[in-house]
């Protein structure tokens, strides 16, 4: 097998796998449900005036949210991202597209990146690459990636539970940092880093700050599995033999909802967008993300399997839905603005 098919047929797989529920955490949750909002009985404000309007990458969404780097580089992906990108337009939310690699081993899927801007030319795209394709002497040619969408930002994924469970995989991470070091300095957009559901810590987000990233992305634990999905990658034979400890892996990462506690506090000493994701399913989850110190909140699964399900006019309603949800607890906290609903949970222990 030549390596663009082997790439794409990954993506496929992904996609696959993805689309079902058999992927999710089955040890532990993103954490939400710990905390609830206070009511206000008295909010002064008129349900009307709330709006959920955010800046982000210079341009306006509607409300703050993302819809998480996906795919791209597979058949299936440019119909996949056309969905994904209209809803995403109509919306006015940001949307990543899936990793870039295959896009600079030849051309035969640029279409289904580019796809992405066409339907989309409103709102900020991001970019993304692998974290583990920075360690060579040369960064990979951003520039094309960028060109590709008419990027707004490029996150790198930083996925070593993956790649050491991918039958595949590459778990050489020495000289990542490095890397982004040079990525941010020689890169045309921001640079986000994102993880994929093991979560970021506030160490490795501190590192990642300094070393000049503009966002970061928690997608913490509690929503996909990325460790679920290449174990049911594996072999039947090997999943048998390691039952017990890919089961241990399986749920590995630190919960959503922490990884966005641990973070927050950084603000007071960086400049940086924080995008709480991993596990978040609904309009709630993503209003208690943001009052848990997230600026914008992502997710990708739910809205795969929306438009897997029915199209972009399904994500779009869902996306709608959640956006009301938001601002109906904005109304019942009193929070003028996304930003305000920080000073209206409890923990519930
Ligand atoms: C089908 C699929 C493909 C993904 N591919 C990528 C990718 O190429 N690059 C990346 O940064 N993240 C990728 N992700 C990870 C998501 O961006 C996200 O961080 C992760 O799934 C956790 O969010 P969730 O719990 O809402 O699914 C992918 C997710 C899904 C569901």
């Amino acid at each position: 097998m030549n390596e663009y098919s082997a790439t794409a047929d990954r993506k496929r797989e992904h996609i696959e796998l993805c689309t079902g529920d058999n992927v999710r955490f089955t040890a532990k949750t993103a954490g939400f449900e710990r905390y609830s909002f206070v009511h206000n009985a008295l909010p002064e404000l008129n349900f009307d005036e709330i709006s959920v309007d955010t800046d982000f990458l210079g341009k306006k969404l509607q409300m703050p949210l993302l819809i998480s780097c996906m795919t791209g580089g597979c058949g299936e992906a440019e119909r996949i991202n056309a969905q994904l990108a209209e809803a995403a337009e109509r919306c006015g939310v940001a949307i990543g597209v899936g990793s870039q690699r295959q896009a600079l081993e030849n051309g035969i899927y640029h279409g289904s990146f580019a796809i992405v801007r066409r339907n989309a030319p409103s709102v900020p795209i991001i970019g993304n690459i692998g974290g583990d394709s920075l360690t060579g002497g040369k960064l990979p040619d951003v520039d094309v990636l960028v060109r590709l969408i008419d990027a707004d930002a490029i996150a790198v994924h930083l996925n070593p539970l993956q790649e050491l469970l991918q039958p595949e995989g590459n778990p050489r991470y020495r000289g990542v940092l490095d890397g982004i070091v040079r990525l941010v300095r020689e890169s045309p957009v921001p640079v986000i880093v994102k993880e994929v559901g093991a979560g970021l810590s506030r160490g490795a987000g501190r590192r990642l700050l300094e070393a000049g990233v503009a966002a970061l992305d928690c997608a913490g634990a509690g929503g996909t599995s990325w460790a679920g999905v290449e174990i049911l990658r594996h072999g039947e034979t090997l999943r048998k033999q390691e039952q017990n400890s890919l089961d241990y892996f399986w749920n590995w990462g630190i919960p959503t909802a922490e990884c966005i506690r641990g973070l927050a506090p950084l603000k007071n000493e960086y400049g940086f967008t924080l995008i709480g994701s991993g596990g978040i399913t609904n309009g709630v989850e993503a209003a208690t993300a943001l009052a848990l110190g997230a600026d914008i909140t992502a997710a990708a699964r739910p809205f795969l399997q929306a438009v897997s399900a029915g199209g972009s006019e399904l994500l779009v309603n869902t996306i709608r839905q959640w956006q009301l949800d938001i601002r109906r607890i904005m109304f019942l906290t009193g929070a003028k603005t996304p930003t305000a609903l920080c000073s209206s949970l409890i923990c519930a222990g």
